[in-house]
């Protein structure tokens, strides 16, 4: 099985699914900032996993074949993305048919203020990038997608990012 995490960082995810397609899978990490792939690389290295394989790339501009991958992952990745249609459409164009993708991302239940969505702090700790729940989906159904959510965390709301009308959601689509 082939698993490709969007958004990759130090790595992390990937090794834990490195450890779930065994030696005859393979797992790729796609990351824009060359500082994470080579911190990714390292680690790599450092942990001896000789299935995982990191790309410098960014998302909405897949460095991956048309239908070559079974799972696609990507944690608190999306959210980031200026373009997140464009996200959805080279996500689908890569997964193979019957493939699916995991999802755990930051959206926001009420609009934010001009200002919020400028600031570059709010940026940067996954707020104002996000968009609206019912839009993301949107996106997601529009690019081919089924859709199905795993779990919301509207908590996380107080508990980290002081009372912002975000949730963190987490989801499945299929490509069918
Ligand atoms: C919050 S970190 C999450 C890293 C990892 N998924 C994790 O859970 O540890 C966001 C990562 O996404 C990457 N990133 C953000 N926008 C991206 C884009 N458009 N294309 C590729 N990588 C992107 C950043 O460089 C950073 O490594």
């Amino acid at each position: 099985m082939t698993v490709l995490d969007l958004g990759s960082g130090a790595g992390f995810d990937c090794f834990l699914a490195a450890k779930k397609v065994g030696k005859s899978g393979k797992v790729i990490g796609v990351d824009m900032t060359p500082q994470m792939i080579k911190k990714a690389k390292e680690n790599a290295k450092k942990y001896d996993y000789k299935n995982v394989e990191f790309r410098l790339g960014d998302i909405e501009k897949l460095p991956i074949e048309n239908k070559s991958v079974d799972v696609i992952i990507s944690n608190c990745v999306i959210n980031l993305s200026p373009n997140k249609s464009e996200v959805f459409k080279e996500s689908f164009r890569v997964l193979k048919n019957d493939g699916k993708i995991f999802i755990s991302d930051m959206v926001l239940l009420k609009e934010l203020s001009k200002i919020h969505k400028q600031d570059n702090d709010l940026i940067s700790s996954c707020i104002a990038g996000a968009i609206l729940k019912k839009e993301y989906l949107k996106l997601m159904k529009n690019a081919g997608f089924e859709v199905e959510i795993l779990s919301e965390d509207k908590e996380i709301s107080e508990r980290q990012y002081k009372g912002f009308p975000v949730e963190s959601i987490k989801l499945v689509a299929y490509k069918k």
